[in-house]
């Protein structure tokens, strides 16, 4: 992947669309019903976009829906790439170098986690406020593009100050209780066990999943500014007695679609 695929994947994308968008959307497991709510909205499918990988994962679509959201140009990823998937860290991150392309300076990235933190219940919803890379890789090994980003990018400031601080009123303007931790990114596609989520605890990590690590960093890299959205749909392994299925993560996802909907809407809504 290089700018010439990013280049021609955004002329493409760009072809089709009405105005440039502002906010990068990328709608994990369960909470891709955030595109239905865009306006006038512009579907294109991954596997029409050139350079696009294609999405496998149940609960995930595999489009790209750009519109307007609460009076806000966006362009939101219905379905994500994941690296347990067999796609590389570039590909995986592909669609952020795209969408920053397409003139995005804000990526919202939201996914369904399991809760390591104790204090959280399913459906909890949680601001990350940091993360731990996990996953044994970086997408940005490799030559850099001096003119994506720097050669080593600072990661101190990846989940935008700003865009917390606005989220937090947002939910205190929704009488929303959220939560605020740190996400561990995991490869998947194993689920942890007991051991592994005692040591991501130690470590400092209030939840885990499979994705959102690698799409954080690049969009840092590129100066994307980012805010990132847990819906806690279950407990990791070892809290509660039972085991842990795909099933469950998207049955909380769809619980707590409501709020989800409303916390996202009203950030948009009233972005500064
Ligand atoms: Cl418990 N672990 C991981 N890695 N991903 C998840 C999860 C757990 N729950 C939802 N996604």
């Amino acid at each position: 992947m290089n700018s010439k695929q990013i280049q021609e994947s955004a002329a493409f994308i760009q072809s089709k669309l009405q105005a440039e968008p502002e906010i990068g959307l990328i709608l994990g497991s369960g909470l891709g019903v955030l595109a239905d709510e865009i306006e006038n909205p512009v579907a294109i499918s991954y596997k029409d976009i050139p350079h696009f990988p294609e999405s496998t994962v149940s609960g995930h679509k595999g489009q790209l829906v750009a519109g307007q959201l609460e009076g806000k140009q966006v362009i939101a990823m219905q379905g994500r790439f994941h690296f347990y998937e067999g796609y590389s860290m570039e590909q995986v991150t592909f669609p952020v170098r795209v969408m920053k392309k397409l003139g995005i300076s804000r990526l919202f990235v939201t996914n369904a986690a399991g809760g390591i933190n104790e204090n959280f219940q399913p459906g909890n919803l949680m601001l990350i406020n940091d993360h731990i890379n996990n996953m044994g890789t970086n997408p940005l090994i490799g030559p850099n593009e001096e003119e994506l980003g720097p050669r080593f990018p600072d990661m101190s400031q990846a989940y935008n100050k700003e865009l917390l601080k606005h989220a937090k009123q947002c939910a205190d303007t929704l009488d929303l209780s959220i939560q605020q931790g740190v996400y561990v990114g995991n490869t998947g596609p194993t689920y942890e066990t007991g051991a592994e989520i005692r040591m991501l605890r130690t470590l400092g990590g209030d939840a885990v999943g499979m994705s959102t690590v690698p799409e954080v960093i690049v969009a840092s890299h590129m100066g994307i500014q980012v805010l990132g959205i847990s819906c806690i749909s279950n407990m990791a392994a070892g809290i509660l007695d039972q085991p842990l299925s795909h099933d469950e993560v998207i049955e909380t996802t769809e619980r707590v679609r409501q709020d989800f909907l409303s916390f996202v809407k009203e950030i948009v809504k009233t972005l500064p």
